[in-house]
């Protein structure tokens, strides 16, 4: 980020394991004014994930950043869940706070468009970390109020890797193919960050240790999500830090190398439901396909432990 003044964001999340380390990436990180969280359902149900955002807030005693639950099904087809990599509370069983308020609403949408119609034209971007049913509805229901937007980044999709939920499709994506194609026709400035780049960001055991060890609260919590990590995938390698690369690129842009793309998405009820393809006739969107893995991790573990 060039800029000295913090910018503008909104995390819109379905925590979820490596959400909650983005998540505290960002409240680690003066570069981020969090004006707040919306929330979606995904790696697990629309109650836990908005439970989830404000036990996260929680920990760093973040009252001042209000959480809105958003949409608790996919635009038009049934959702999915990754409890079996997250746990039923959506957090790897790791011991958090208990959210130190209510939720500020249930009308993230709605809320979003406000805040964007009161803000600076291209003043806020969204950090996506979840399936785009939010931000898809935001287009579709307030569409002047989602062209102030600024950018959006997300977390989502596979363009020559093989997927995490099917053949070719990555979770974020196939969860709700229908919102990932309105947000990628939509014209808006995206940056969408697939598994091609997240799988070169993976933490070993020895660096979870070193944070696990910290007495610093985000980066000890941050080690034992990952450890939570370690256990779902039988004690090999971690699982990939996926959505903090989305802070990480909001963070530092050179640590990425984006190709501008036109990306057609998979809409039908079959296992490659999801997949991407780039095709011309697809939405033109920019997409991450490297990453200094190392200079990736290096900055995620400075904000964390500091
Ligand atoms: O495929 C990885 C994505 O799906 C991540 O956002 C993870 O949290 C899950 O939502
Ligand atoms: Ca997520």
């Amino acid at each position: 980020m060039q800029s000295t003044e913090a910018r503008k964001i909104v995390i819109d999340t379905d925590p979820g394991i490596d959400d909650a380390v983005a998540i505290l990436l960002a409240l680690k990180s003066a570069e981020f004014d969090i004006l707040g969280i919306t929330t979606v359902a995904g790696n697990i149900g629309i109650q836990t994930t908005t439970r989830n955002a404000g036990r996260i807030l929680a920990l760093q005693d973040r009252r001042d950043v209000p959480v809105r639950a958003g949409a608790a099904v996919p635009l038009s087809r049934p959702g999915r869940n990754a409890s079996y990599v997250h746990g039923n509370d959506g957090l790897g069983g790791v011991a958090f706070p208990e959210p130190l308020a209510a939720p500020a609403g249930d009308d993230a949408i709605a809320w979003l468009a406000r805040t964007l119609d009161a803000a600076d034209v291209g003043s806020v971007d969204i950090l996506a970390l979840g399936p785009l049913t939010n931000v898809a509805r935001l287009v579709q229901e307030h569409p002047a109020s989602a062209e102030r937007l600024g950018r959006v980044i997300a977390m989502g999709g596979a363009i020559h890797e093989p997927g995490n939920v099917g053949p070719r499709a990555e979770f974020n994506i196939a969860a709700d193919p229908e919102a990932a194609d309105v947000v990628f026709r939509s014209g808006l400035d995206v940056t969408l960050i697939p598994l091609d780049v997240t799988r070169k960001v993976r933490a070993t055991h020895a660096q979870a240790a070193d944070l696990r060890d910290s007495d610093v609260a985000a980066a000890k919590i941050s080690g034992e999500l990952i450890d939570a990590y370690f256990q779902s995938t039988g004690g090999g390698e971690s699982r990939p830090l996926h959505d903090p690369c989305v802070m990480l690129l909001a963070l530092d842009a050179a640590l990425f190398t984006c190709e501008r793309l036109k990306i057609s998405v998979d809409r039908t009820i079959t296992g490659y439901a999801g997949s991407l393809d780039i095709d011309a006739a697809g939405g033109a969107i920019s997409v991450a396909m490297e990453v200094d893995g190392d200079g990736a991790l290096k900055l995620l573990f400075e904000r964390l432990l500091g």
